[in-house]
């Protein structure tokens, strides 16, 4: 069983806990779906649901980087990572198509521990970027 989403994972932009929130679910899915038999079709149905999820939220978090001038150095790093998870998730999903099954254990266990590795890490430092400039912004 997969960890699932807690209050630590926080970073104060409600937009994007909104939809932390809603990766954790579909992982909770996923995690629920991976000892039914004959599960694989299902199974490819919500991967291409985790995969356009996860592409409408890195977008929202881009789109957010560039109104927010977001200086260039994060705004790569965490390009970067996004880049790097989506290509996983591409061929773990290739995978399935090709094999028709794969080893869904460590690919949860991947998912979990990059994506609270990255909100920890990249996303936290974005929200808590935007919270300082806008304190800024009001003492101005
Ligand atoms: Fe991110
Ligand atoms: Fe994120």
């Amino acid at each position: 069983m997969v960890g699932s989403w807690d209050a630590s994972l926080e970073t104060g932009i409600e937009k994007i806990d909104r939809q932390h929130r809603q990766l954790f679910e579909i992982i909770k899915q996923l995690d629920e779906l991976k000892d039914e038999p004959k599960s694989d079709v299902v199974m490819r149905r919500m991967l291409d649901k985790l995969m356009d999820f996860t592409i409408a939220h890195f977008s929202l978090e881009e789109d957010l980087m560039t109104e927010v001038n977001y200086p260039p150095d994060p705004t790569k790093a965490m390009v970067d990572e996004h880049h790097d998870f989506k290509t996983y998730l591409q061929l773990r999903s290739a995978e399935l198509r090709e094999a028709g099954t794969f080893e869904i254990g460590s690919f949860l266990r991947f998912l979990e521990k990059f994506l609270k590795t990255h909100e920890f890490g990249l996303d936290r430092q974005l929200a808590d970027w935007i919270l300082q400039q806008n304190k800024i912004s009001r003492a101005a």
